[in-house]
């Protein structure tokens, strides 16, 4: 029998069907609504709404689960490489070690970039955001790498993500090279993709980039963490955006911008710039969390809170557990890591925090682990958008494989003014 539920609207009753997920959860599938009832939803910032059903990933807000096609987070953090998690989200299983040397194989192939791209980042000002650098340069992939008429769909699809998988890592060190006036340094076959990463970052011919395990398997973990989140806010306009049926590229392209803002991706950053204030103004949490408490102040606690969960966020507690370890390699003492731990303990304890169920979330430490890693700060969401590729990408195929996939066009509710005549300008004001 199916579950329903009864709406009763002018003296008449109508009955929805209820969808029930893989884990439980249920919606109301309100899509006759408008045909059989007259009328739409209204829903500002999708609080209460679900735009799909998806096998990607799956986070309960309550419990603090995360988990990317079924495995739980924590065991890829602790098992997996980035690698193989892009692999796995994208094909939605892990791969035989014959299909993770094949898919290496694909991102190392692909891993340089056309060298007329280079005039882009040669002609950025040098003040330029370098997640707008990178929306922009994603965008113009396309451009670079045209669609090809002779092969299948399939074909076109997984080149397209093979390159942006490779080339964004690529493109993202050679704009902080190009910024700094410095060398850029090409991928190398012998180097994994993480190691690939951090050597043309930090390669240089006067002083030669010496791998280190521990970052590697630091950044790894960082990507892992990223890697996937449901229908955030960037996913959602990657969907939306792709519904278009516009390319890949330039759908991707729409998800870095939305991952750019600071409520979202930009937290990284935020939140180590406001650790640098309160470490400036001599390390007293007692303004900011007051700041933070005061519904006349916009200020937010960056890193904390969180639209789904309503407990730790699962990935901020693995990323101060790397953190702690990194730090701790590094030798690298940061007073911002001091100030962090100190301000989680008092806002854990302090009743609006508590009332309002706001915890650490990921981005709360993973900016203290990149400034260890030497990553400038303003490269924290370029970092984070590396992460979260294979995202976007297993949902954007997800869309366009889904039967039931239609143009996103969200309905609204009016409130503008009513009919009324044109005045010509000289009977105005
Ligand atoms: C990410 O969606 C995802 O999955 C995102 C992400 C991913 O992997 O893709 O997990 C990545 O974006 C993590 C979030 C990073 N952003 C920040 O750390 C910025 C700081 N956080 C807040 O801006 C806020 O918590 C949001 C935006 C993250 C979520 O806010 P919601 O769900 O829109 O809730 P809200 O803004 O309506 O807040 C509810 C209440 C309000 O108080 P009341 O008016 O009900 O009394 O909680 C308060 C807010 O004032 N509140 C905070 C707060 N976050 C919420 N008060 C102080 N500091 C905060 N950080």
């Amino acid at each position: 029998m199916e579950e329903t539920a009864k709406i009763l609207i002018d003296g008449t009753t109508f009955e929805l069907p209820i969808v029930t997920g893989s884990e439980g959860e249920k919606a109301i599938d309100i899509s006759r609504l408008l045909r059989e009832t007259g009328l739409v939803t209204l829903d500002p910032g999708f609080v209460n709404t679900a735009n799909c059903q998806s096998a990607v990933t799956f986070v309960d807000g309550e419990k603090g689960i995360l988990r990317y096609r079924g495995i739980p987070v924590e065991q890829l953090a602790e098992h997996s490489t980035f690698v193989e998690t892009a692999y796995l989200l994208i094909n939605g299983e892990l791969p035989t070690q014959e299909q993770l040397n094949g898919f290496s194989v694909l991102l190392n192939d692909h891993s340089l970039v056309h060298e007329d791209m280079r005039a882009f980042f040669e002609h950025f000002p040098r003040w330029a955001h370098p997640m707008g650098i990178l929306s922009s340069m994603v965008n113009a992939l396309r451009a670079f790498y045209p669609e090809i008429p002779t092969r299948t769909e399939e074909e076109e699809i997984n080149i397209t993500v093979t390159r942006l998988l490779s080339k964004v890592r690529t493109m993202a060190a050679m704009s902080y090279k190009i910024f700094r006036g410095h060398k850029t340094v090409y991928p190398r076959h012998d180097l994994t993709y993480p190691e690939n990463f951090l050597n043309m970052m930090f390669d240089s011919p006067v002083r030669p980039y010496v791998i280190d395990e521990e970052v590697v398997r630091a950044l790894n973990v960082f990507w892992i963490l990223h890697a996937d989140h449901e229908q955030n806010c960037s996913t959602a306009a990657v969907r939306l955006v792709g519904s278009a049926k516009v390319n890949l590229y330039a759908a991707i392209s729409a998800g870095i911008c939305a991952l750019w803002g600071p409520l979202h991706g930009g937290a990284n950053q935020a939140v180590v710039e406001m650790l640098g204030q309160i470490h400036e103004s001599g390390g007293d949490l007692a303004p900011f969390l007051a700041r933070a408490r005061d519904k006349k102040d916009p200020f937010r606690l960056m890193g904390f809170g969180h639209r789904v969960y309503k407990t730790y966020d699962p990935r901020g507690r693995i990323m101060k557990q790397v953190c702690d370890k990194v730090l701790g390699k590094v030798t690298r003492e940061d007073p911002l890591l001091e100030i962090a731990q100190r301000l989680e303990e008092v806002a854990l304890k302090d009743p609006y925090f508590i009332d309002h169920h706001l915890y650490p979330n990921i981005d709360f430490y993973s900016g203290i682990l990149l400034r260890a890693m030497g990553i400038p700060v303003n490269m924290f969401t370029v970092m984070f958008a590396i992460g979260r590729l294979p995202g976007w990408i297993s949902q954007w195929k997800e869309s366009t494989d889904d039967p039931n996939w239609k143009l996103q066009r969200p309905r609204q509710i009016y409130v503008g003014p009513n009919e009324r005549a044109y005045v010509p300008v000289r009977k105005r004001g």
